[in-house]
């Protein structure tokens, strides 16, 4: 059976280590704003086409984007990824990025015809070098794509790191696609800083507060690139004014609910690094993680990844995943695990996940 159907069928016994997603549950708010929106009938209109009062204003704020920046909301941050490589990816343009990666981002760049460069970054510092950027420039190169900090690996870039790479994007007429997904989980430098007018921001309300569920993501950039991307733009009609309700009250409270989730993220990483530490063969590439996921290296094992996330799943109810789905060229490595789940999920998961190991190894 496909993973995600029996995933889906068995939902509530599931522990979702597999998408990354926030489930520790974090403010009342989000649920009352959302049922106050029901309740008084607010879906039967269609949104203000730039979005409810507020919530571009609140996502400014708390990105601290700069003044000229406009904000476009999208049916999660992929909608809006794919928006822009239509808008502004030239045909045969290539595109700066890494193996692994989202993999989904790359679909996109293949679909609007352009160029994969995919950097390889499964060894020391599992992140993207300047050196290594420097060499794959060519004509061509059109667009970098920056994920910080980095699904699957859990790296970040530090600031002298960030500022190098926006030099090279201004020295070489290049976009630079921010990719800040996970950024409320360590708050990186964003290239927004360096190079704001050469910098599109895609970020989501999937990862931190739990929205994935709703659809609900954000493009950004300084007013002369959204000109070119609005034309187009699929949502001229506004995004789901449930989810923007949803995602306006955890802005709203961020400061309440943010500092507690990070700590309780670290305390889940120390339970899967304690587990992974006493596992022969298997080891963490980057910790600590500065996302709420993991890569957990199983080469020595010489046990394939594709067998521990079946495994997990269906003898467990454990939904990790094999690193096939993030990497062309290292999948068969590692498998990668999220930690942003209630603390029993990851318990679950630590005594699993040694046991699954041991079995595979015979
Ligand atoms: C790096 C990165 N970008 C974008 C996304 C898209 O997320 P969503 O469409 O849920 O906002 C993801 C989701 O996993 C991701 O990991």
């Amino acid at each position: 059976m496909d993973p995600f159907d029996y995933a889906h069928k068995h939902a509530k016994d599931i522990v979702w280590m597999s998408q990354n997603t926030n489930q520790i549950p974090i403010t009342e708010f989000i649920d009352k704003a959302i049922l106050k929106a029901v309740q008084e009938g607010e879906y039967n209109l269609y949104p203000r086409a730039r979005g409810i009062f507020g919530l571009c204003e609140a996502i400014s704020a708390h990105l601290t984007l700069p003044g000229d920046y406009q904000v476009l909301l999208t049916n999660g941050g992929i909608e809006g990824l794919y928006i822009l490589f239509r808008a502004l990816l030239p045909k045969g343009g290539e595109v700066i990025c890494t193996d692994p990666s989202f993999m989904p981002i790359h679909h996109q760049v293949e679909i609007s015809d352009g160029i994969l460069v995919e950097l390889p970054i499964y060894q020391p510092p599992w992140k993207m070098t300047v050196e290594q950027i420097k060499a794959a420039i060519t004509g061509n190169t059109k667009m970098m794509l920056l994920i910080d900090s980095i699904n699957p690996l859990g790296t970040a870039y530090d600031r002298s790191e960030v500022k190098a790479i926006c030099e090279l994007a201004e020295e070489h007429d290049l976009i630079v696609i921010d990719d800040i997904t996970y950024r409320d989980f360590s708050e990186p430098v964003g290239t927004y800083e360096y190079v704001p007018e050469r910098t599109i921001v895609s970020y989501t309300f999937s990862k931190n507060c739990g929205l994935a569920g709703m659809r609900i993501g954000v493009l950004a950039a300084p007013k002369s690139l959204m000109e070119k991307i609005l034309p187009y733009n699929t949502n001229v009609l506004s995004v789901n004014v449930l989810a923007q309700r949803a995602a306006l009250a955890a802005l709203e409270t961020i400061g309440q609910w943010l500092p507690p989730l990070r700590q309780q993220l670290i305390e889940n990483q120390q339970l899967i690094k304690d587990t992974v530490d006493k596992i022969e063969g298997a080891f963490l590439p980057v910790y600590p993680s500065k996302t709420n996921m993991f890569v957990i290296d199983i080469s020595q094992t010489g046990i394939d990844p594709d067998d521990v996330q079946e495994k997990m799943l269906f003898e467990h109810n454990v939904f990790i995943r094999s690193g096939n789905y993030v990497s062309k060229r290292f999948g068969n490595k590692f498998v990668r695990t999220s930690f942003s789940v209630p603390r029993e999920g990851v318990e679950r998961f630590a005594e699993a996940f040694p046991k699954v190991i041991s079995e595979l190894r015979k």
